[in-house]
């Protein structure tokens, strides 16, 4: 019988506010932050309807995450503070190439 290999999920590094935290590959960077206990409402718990999970990405970084989708951009062009490194941190999915990633929370 052939075993079938799962991929084990990878623990990863990343800044906030200049907070270093934890994150798991295939976690949303939302659930990472609220599990590291990070002060971010993400109300509607990654449905996209809220926006509180509004997080800016620090130079550089928006190359390395994949890009936003339009309902994505619809969310954060109703939200204050919004800028070209915005995202909504619940569609953002942490993988392995975001070790490091460094963001800050908005406010
Ligand atoms: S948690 Fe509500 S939009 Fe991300």
């Amino acid at each position: 019988m052939q075993s079938i290999e799962t991929p084990t999920n990878q623990h990863i590094r990343c800044e906030a506010d200049g907070f270093e935290f934890e994150a798991i590959t295939e976690m949303s960077l939302m659930l990472a932050l609220k599990n590291t206990g990070f002060d971010i409402e993400a109300s509607c718990e990654g449905s996209m309807v809220c926006g509180t999970c509004h997080v800016r990405l620090l130079s550089g970084w928006e190359a390395l995450v994949q890009p936003a989708r339009q309902d994505e951009l619809d969310v954060l062009s109703s939200l204050p503070g919004v800028t070209n490194q915005s995202r909504l941190s619940c569609q953002i999915v942490i993988t392995p190439a975001l070790a490091g990633l460094s963001i800050e929370i908005a406010r």
